[in-house]
């Protein structure tokens, strides 16, 4: 059996890395096609060294421009390579445009598609990954649900039982694999940016709906200027948000502002702070997975059931974030739950996604 992987964004690099060990060990044959949306080094080639994920087989180099040109480009070029590798099967991840066009590319030449991450909604088509989990969801043949409300939203859209594997989350997976990696690296992020442990915020910002909008963006960063006059707060920087920080000039002099950074030492950062600041889908996992509550800067979330669990709190961003946002974190840091519930599976998800493809 061929498996061409299809991946493009930091969040894919992680996902694929617990899945792609799994091929190794059972002898599957994985060609890995990179589809190039992200490449700065900080935002791809780390992934690859630092998580032994195996080089990309192809880099497709594509990135940027309108949504519609970068789905596109990759739309095309993915069909030619997978016309030339002739895969059983095409496995893709999440809700990037490298998903949609990996989705379309395979189900137009009527390869087997799987979806990793099926079945996750916030219900606000003005996302675009929403567009894209659902497409994909849409044109794929096993749907493997990381939750029971991912397995719900798929059989609510009328796509069949036999189609849905929920087999838990490999970002779960990754966090269990590779936590022990960043406990035995000899020189601490902690110490590197002279922070105590438990004294400090972890927040990152990229989305879309949070960036494109100036005055949100700049309500965003006034409020994390003002609360890091009392607590530091430390922001890996996403290359997009750099980008419009810089254009608008706004000021993060109080922030303590780094290069996006490595897996293994967001892992550690994440585990030490006191609390996580974040728009990120991923981040509002592995926070809650180091026992840190949350405070998502968005209208919605996928991951509804960490707000259930009273782990992550969703706070939309308004024009009064800098007054509010004190309270909130307050709150969340007074009345952060004790126990942790098995949401997302036993930390096998990657076992099962390859077991249930070799049985097809
Ligand atoms: C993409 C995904 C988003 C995901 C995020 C993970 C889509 C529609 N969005 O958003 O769902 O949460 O990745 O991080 O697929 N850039 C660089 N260097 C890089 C990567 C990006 O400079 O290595 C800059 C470029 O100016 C680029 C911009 O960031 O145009 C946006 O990148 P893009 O991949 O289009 O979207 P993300 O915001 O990263
Ligand atoms: N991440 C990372 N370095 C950083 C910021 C994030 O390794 O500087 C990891 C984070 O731990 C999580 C993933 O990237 O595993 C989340 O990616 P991102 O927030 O870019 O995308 P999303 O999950 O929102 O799609």
């Amino acid at each position: 059996m061929k498996i061409v992987t299809i991946i493009g964004a930091r969040p894919q690099f992680i996902k694929a890395a617990s899945v792609s060990k799994v091929f190794r060990k059972k002898g599957i044959e994985e060609f890995i096609l990179h589809t190039g949306q992200h490449y700065d080094s900080e935002m791809s080639g780390i992934f690859f060294k630092e998580l032994d994920l195996k080089s990309p087989d192809l880099n497709l180099h594509i990135h940027g421009g309108l949504h519609g040109q970068q789905t596109g480009r990759m739309l095309e070029a993915i069909e030619n390579v997978l016309l030339q590798e002739k895969p059983d099967r095409v496995l893709v991840y999440g809700d990037t445009n490298s998903t949609l066009a990996g989705a379309l590319a395979a189900s137009k030449l009527h390869i087997p598609l799987d979806h990793v991450e099926a079945g996750m909604r916030c219900f606000n088509k003005k996302t675009p990954e929403e567009v894209n989990r659902v497409l994909t969801d849409h044109l794929s043949t096993l749907l493997f649900s990381p939750t029971t409300t991912a397995t719900y939203n798929l059989k609510q859209e009328g796509l069949g039982e036999d189609h849905i594997k929920e087999v838990g989350d490999v970002m779960y997976d990754a966090v269990l694999h590779f936590k022990p990696l960043a406990a035995a690296k000899e020189e601490s992020i902690l110490d590197l940016l002279k922070l105590q442990k438990k004294s400090y915020y972890l927040a990152t910002i990229h989305r879309a709906e949070n960036t494109n909008t100036p005055k949100l963006l700049i309500e965003i960063f006034r409020a994390f200027e003002t609360l890091s006059k009392d607590v530091p707060i430390v922001l890996p920087l996403h290359p997009r948000t750099k980008e419009k920080i810089e254009s608008l000039n706004i000021t993060t002099k109080n922030i303590t502002i780094i290069n996006p950074v490595g897996y293994l030492d967001m892992l550690w950062l994440t585990h030490y702070a006191s609390l996580v600041l974040t728009d990120s889908g991923g981040l509002q996992k592995e926070s809650y997975f180091a026992g840190v509550p949350c405070l998502t800067l968005r209208d919605e979330t996928e991951w509804i059931e960490l707000i259930e669990a009273g782990w992550n709190k969703l706070i939309p961003v308004t024009k009064n974030l800098t007054d509010v946002l004190p309270v909130y974190v307050n709150e969340m840091i007074t009345n952060t739950p004790k126990g942790q519930l098995f949401l997302y599976g036993k930390g096998d998800a990657s076992e099962k996604i390859v077991d249930c493809i070799i049985s097809q």
